[in-house]
């Protein structure tokens, strides 16, 4: 890989002390990727990194993703850009695009160009022959999925797992399903990777993450759990973002309530329904994710 695409990618394990924790004699601990890079963070990076070498690979130049105008993805791809020196597209989905949107000003800070579409021409960003077009458009670009979920992405995760502390249990949040496959690659099979679906209705995804990892076909270590999307994507109840500011004030954790703050609520309500048994040592990914606070921010749902 390019020098140039490389980033420190040491991040702290923060322990999470708390008395009703150490009375039922679970350890748990959070994997920080939120400070990875301040601008491309978390699961971002971990599933970017070996999608960028790729892209050097194929002598590509330019970087050309998919997102909604909130993303994580879309801003991290942006920064990504800016700090290495690359041309980036978005594909965004419309129909309007709302220009003071914070997210939306970064990305274009950042240099990235975006092609704002309707739902209807949104909805065919995996369609091989609208692929197909699109590369024609822009010959000099890699295509990247949206969330940045494909196979590149999954050894970058796998060697997150690889480099943490020992554990028994593993537990991320889970949208496209990049992340979970990565750390089941590159889990002990003694390890049992937990993936919280973010969305509703997402059992789909287990056939995604076999699709990505081999392990995850050939193992049964692994589970995703489908009931804590709290109303669905991007949706969350007044008592998770409550959970999510607890959690911050006490035990010095940020957590947004799409992503990190509904893979922790539903751990907490999990370990306090005795799901883990005493002498367990669980590892939960950060997948950072805390640009997004702005955007809820701005629309007043925070
Ligand atoms: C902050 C954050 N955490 C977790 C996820 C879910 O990861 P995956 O799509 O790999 O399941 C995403 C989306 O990619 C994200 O932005």
């Amino acid at each position: 890989m390019s020098a140039s695409f490389k980033i420190n990618e040491t991040t702290i394990t923060q322990t999470i002390d708390a008395l009703w924790l150490k009375n039922k004699g679970i350890e748990l601990k959070i994997k920080r990727d939120d400070l990875l890079h301040p601008l491309i963070n978390g699961n971002k990076w971990r599933k970017l990194k070996y999608n960028l070498a790729q892209m050097q690979t194929q002598n590509k130049t330019e970087l050309l993703t998919f997102g909604g105008a909130f993303s994580n993805h879309i801003h991290a791809c942006a920064a990504a850009g800016k700090l290495f020196n690359l041309t980036t597209h978005a594909v965004v989905r419309g129909p309007e695009l709302d220009q003071s949107n914070p997210t939306i000003q970064f990305v274009k800070q950042c240099g990235m160009q975006l092609h704002v579409v309707n739902r209807i021409e949104y909805r065919l960003r995996n369609d091989p022959h609208y692929l197909k077009d699109l590369q024609a458009r822009f010959p000099n670009a890699y295509i990247l999925p949206e969330g940045g979920t494909n196979y590149f992405a999954v050894p970058g995760c796998a060697e997150l797992a690889q480099s943490l502390p020992k554990h028994d249990y593993l537990v991320c949040p889970t949208g496209s399903g990049g992340t979970l496959a990565g750390l089941i690659e590159g889990s002990q099979v003694t390890t049992q990777v937990i993936g919280v679906a973010v969305l509703k209705q997402a059992k789909y995804l287990e056939e995604e993450v076999r699709k990505l990892s081999h392990k995850a076909n050939t193992q049964t270590n692994w589970q995703l759990l489908c009931d804590f999307h709290d109303g669905g994507y991007g949706k969350f109840t007044p008592a998770l973002w409550q959970f999510c500011q607890e959690m911050a004030k006490n035990h010095d954790l940020p957590l947004e309530p799409i992503y990190s703050g509904k893979m922790m609520y539903a751990l907490w309500q999990l370990i306090k329904q005795d799901y883990f048994p005493a002498g367990s040592k669980i590892i939960a990914i950060h997948t950072g994710g805390l640009q997004g606070l702005d955007g809820l921010k701005y629309r007043g749902l925070i």
